[in-house]
């Protein structure tokens, strides 16, 4: 994106009677994740209108096709005030894209990220405005500065593993704010929208990912707030978020050279190697089959649980279900069939190049996941 925006003309199309005076967008987005809070959004609703008086606002709700009546209630809510809207994803999954999605939703000057449940606190809404105003991109809603508290939002095993979070995120990508794990944010439209394209749309760690992958270092400024307690309804975090982290993690450290789904593609493949070893095994010496009948049965059961592992773990956000499973098994045998060859093309090809043994077999092996990772991710777990 330039750095100096160019302003479009904009031709008015309808006839001199029918046009009204324009109405001007709103200064600031409230983004708002959703996945099942139906009983909360209209609270959070009623408490935006509160803080948010003499402000020009706008409050987007992206929800991830919940099964509540979250959608039916942000509808209602927007019928009734034009400043709510509410984006429907479907077929995607997952806190971080929603709030990229959301945040590339707004034309206004400022957004903001805050969660559903009302354990942020919105009142401070106005002066994350007035920081970004006065000149800072980023202003963050911190628990860990002082005045700000995080006792009582989380369980005390929650806290342990977000702090020991925040040392790692610290330590590792040289972080230096205080609370990069928090999930309440503002930052001007037009810096999310240059270091949009470099986030991550999996996991949870939406402002730490934005922290490390701005071009340049980010006018921060962190402002104390009491994490409270969620309002109804239960949390959407589970044990994966370890995984997203150690993922968001991992490609930052690398530059983005590794990317996370890989890394869970080869260690499902990995698991998927035992998988098959005790299978042979069981088949030939318990079944008493002959080796090569044993080999194939084996060989299936391993891409059966590599496909099953896949989809639970490298893929969750973009799972298939009911047929789309089956149809997916079936492209994802192909597939790896045709990664078996390339594999044993490539192995026998540095073999035949005087190499060791075991340097073939591994860029063999190295071939075949490359190739399995690369066309599966476009054949197999296909965005809708
Ligand atoms: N669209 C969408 N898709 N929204 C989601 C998803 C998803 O897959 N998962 C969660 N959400 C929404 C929830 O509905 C809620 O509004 C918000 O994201 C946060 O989810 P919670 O389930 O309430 O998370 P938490 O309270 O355990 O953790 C929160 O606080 C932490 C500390 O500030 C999150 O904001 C974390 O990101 C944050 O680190
Ligand atoms: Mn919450």
């Amino acid at each position: 994106m330039n750095s100096h925006p160019r302003v479009f003309a904009t031709a008015a199309t309808c006839a001199p009677d029918e046009m009204a005076a324009p109405v001007a967008g709103p200064e600031l987005s409230v983004v708002v994740p959703t996945l099942n809070e139906a009983d909360n959004i209209v609270i959070l609703y009623d408490a935006l209108c509160r803080a948010l008086v003499g402000i020009n606002w706008e409050m987007i709700l992206v929800d991830d096709d919940s099964r509540d009546d979250t959608v039916a209630v942000a509808r209602t809510l927007a019928a009734r005030d034009r400043r709510v809207r509410c984006l429907r994803r479907i077929g995607r999954r997952g806190l971080a894209g929603a709030v990229v999605e959301g945040m590339l939703s707004s034309s206004a000057f400022a957004v903001a990220v805050i969660d559903a449940d009302m354990q942020h606190d919105e009142q401070l809404l106005p002066q994350m405005l007035s920081e970004l105003r006065s000149g800072a991109d980023l202003a963050i809603g911190s628990r860990h500065v002082d005045g700000g508290q995080a006792i009582g939002g989380f369980s005390q095993l929650r806290s342990m593993a977000s702090n020991a979070a925040t040392q790692v995120a610290r330590g590792v990508l040289g972080v230096h704010v205080l609370d990069p794990m928090s999930g309440f944010f503002a930052i001007r439209r037009g810096t999310a929208e240059v270091i949009a394209p470099r986030l991550s749309t999996q996991g949870f760690k939406v402002l730490l990912d934005v922290i490390v992958s701005a071009d340049h270092p980010l006018k921060i400024v962190e402002l104390p707030y009491v994490f409270r307690l969620r309002q109804r309804g239960r949390s959407k975090l589970d044990s994966s978020v370890v995984w997203d982290f150690a993922g968001l993690l991992l490609a930052k450290a690398s530059g983005d050279r590794i990317s996370a789904r890989f890394l869970a593609f080869g260690l499902v493949g990995l698991s998927g190697l035992a998988v098959h070893l005790v299978v042979l095994n069981v088949l030939m010496s318990g079944a008493m089959l002959r080796f090569d009948a044993a080999q194939i049965l084996a060989a299936f059961s391993a891409m059966t649980w590599n496909f099953a592992a896949n989809n639970a773990f490298t893929y969750r956000d973009l799972r298939l279900s009911g047929l789309d499973w089956v149809r997916g098994l079936l492209t994802f045998y192909a597939v790896c069939s045709i990664g078996a060859l390339a594999n044993v093309g490539v192995a026998s090809w540095v073999y035949g190049n005087d190499a060791n043994w075991w340097v073939a077999g591994a860029a063999g092996a190295l071939m075949g996941a490359v190739f399995n990772y690369a066309v599966t991710a476009s054949v197999t777990w296909r965005r809708a």
